[in-house]
């Protein structure tokens, strides 16, 4: 009698284990933009692959985890604008009626950056020449996608580590106040998108100063400014909470909204923060550790990492509209290949299988 007990008590042990384990394989998982949908827009970066939906599985991912979309690089002006006055919206438009299908808000990356310009604005040597491509540019993008998108980061990346002004072909040619005057063309050319300042490490207080500067300057010119971009291009065991902070209440007292719109936590070696893309380090076996898979005990700091992020981020949930990954998974992270080509990193919260890491189950935890 004592054995048919311990059988009937080991077979419905097993039975329901196996049904958990199934349930738990079937139940969907919890999609971020719903999980923080009372707190901000939870977004992504998308690459060219993915905008073309090539990958059915990766295109319903991207629908159920996130609410705002950034191209990574098909709205920059090298892909959008390749030859003087001939433009190739056909990957925008794409992205932008993916986004009106799925109901995602579309972020435009962006208007003015110093890199990624196509080849014929590079060479430019008078200012009329490089003012006329500076006009023409903002206004036929951002007129093109007025009242589709919800904002464009109108600038990127104008300021140098200490907060001076970057030495850039827009800098040269047209002075200083060509920040205050993308944002002013902007203005007319798109008057129901939202303006962005957009750059990174502009949470460190030298950065942030200049970037203080650079947002004053164009409130008192009267032009429209309406948020501010920290990228969050951050390193494992390092990220600047304090610095964090301080910027997100800094900025928002200018009446600013903040967004984190480039979000990523280095897991590999590397000797300096920031995201230059000008910036390359030789390939060396030591600066890719992890090519065969990464130490859980790695995840797990990680993990912290983006708890304690999201833990900040929800106590200014007031102040910040949007936290954008750059990038849906660790496969598509542009730190696969920078500063050093061909290593393989893990800095999103969704493994290369879309599976979530620690990092996912870590910000979700907040709101249970
Ligand atoms: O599309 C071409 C492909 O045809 C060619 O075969 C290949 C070989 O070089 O290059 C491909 O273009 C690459 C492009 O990404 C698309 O994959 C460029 O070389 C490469 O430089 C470019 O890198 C992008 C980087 O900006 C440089 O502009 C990254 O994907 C993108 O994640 C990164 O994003 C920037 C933000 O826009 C601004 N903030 C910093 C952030 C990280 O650098």
């Amino acid at each position: 009698m004592r054995n048919l007990f311990y059988v009937l008590l080991a077979s419905f042990f097993f039975l329901s284990c196996s049904a958990q384990s199934k349930n738990k394989g079937s139940q969907p998982l919890a999609g971020l933009k719903d999980v923080f949908s009372n707190d901000f827009l939870i977004g992504t970066a998308l690459s060219a692959e993915q905008i073309r939906q090539t990958n059915p599985k990766e295109s319903e991912f991207i629908r159920n985890q996130f609410n705002a979309l950034t191209a990574e690089n098909i709205m920059k002006s090298e892909i959008i604008h390749p030859e003087w006055g001939r433009y190739d919206f056909s990957l925008a438009d794409q992205i932008l009626e993916l986004s009106k299908k799925d109901n995602q808000k579309l972020i435009g990356h962006t208007l003015i950056w110093h890199s990624q310009l196509p080849a014929y604005v590079r060479q430019l040597k008078n200012a009329d020449s490089v003012k006329m491509f500076f006009e023409e540019h903002i206004h036929t993008v951002a007129s093109r996608y007025d009242g589709k998108v919800l904002g464009w980061d109108v600038v990127n990346e104008a300021l140098n580590e200490d907060g001076t002004m970057r030495k850039t072909i827009f800098l040269d040619k047209l002075g200083p106040d060509y920040v205050t005057e993308a944002f002013r063309l902007a203005q007319k050319a798109t008057p129901n998108a939202e303006l962005y300042y957009n750059d990174y490490n502009n949470e460190q207080p030298k950065k942030r100063a200049g970037c203080i500067e650079i947002i004053k300057k164009i409130q008192a010119a009267g032009v429209r400014i309406d948020g501010v971009g920290i990228q969050g291009h951050w390193h494992l065991g390092k990220v600047p909470f304090k610095d964090i902070e301080e910027s997100i209440e800094a900025y928002a007292a200018l009446g600013l909204k903040v967004m984190i719109t480039e979000l990523d936590i280095e897991v590999l070696p590397r000797n300096f923060s920031g995201a230059d893309v000008n910036q390359r380090v030789a390939s060396n076996p030591s600066l890719n550790p992890y090519a065969n898979g990464i130490p859980d005990s790695i995840l797990q700091k990680q993990a912290k990492d983006y708890e304690d992020l999201f833990r900040l981020f929800l106590k200014h949930k007031d102040k910040i509209s949007r936290v954008t990954f750059w990038g849906v998974h660790d496969g598509q992270s542009w730190l696969n290949g920078w500063p050093v080509r061909g290593r393989t990193n893990y800095p999103l919260v969704f493994d290369r299988n879309l599976q979530p890491k620690p990092s996912y189950d870590a910000i979700i935890k907040l709101k249970k």
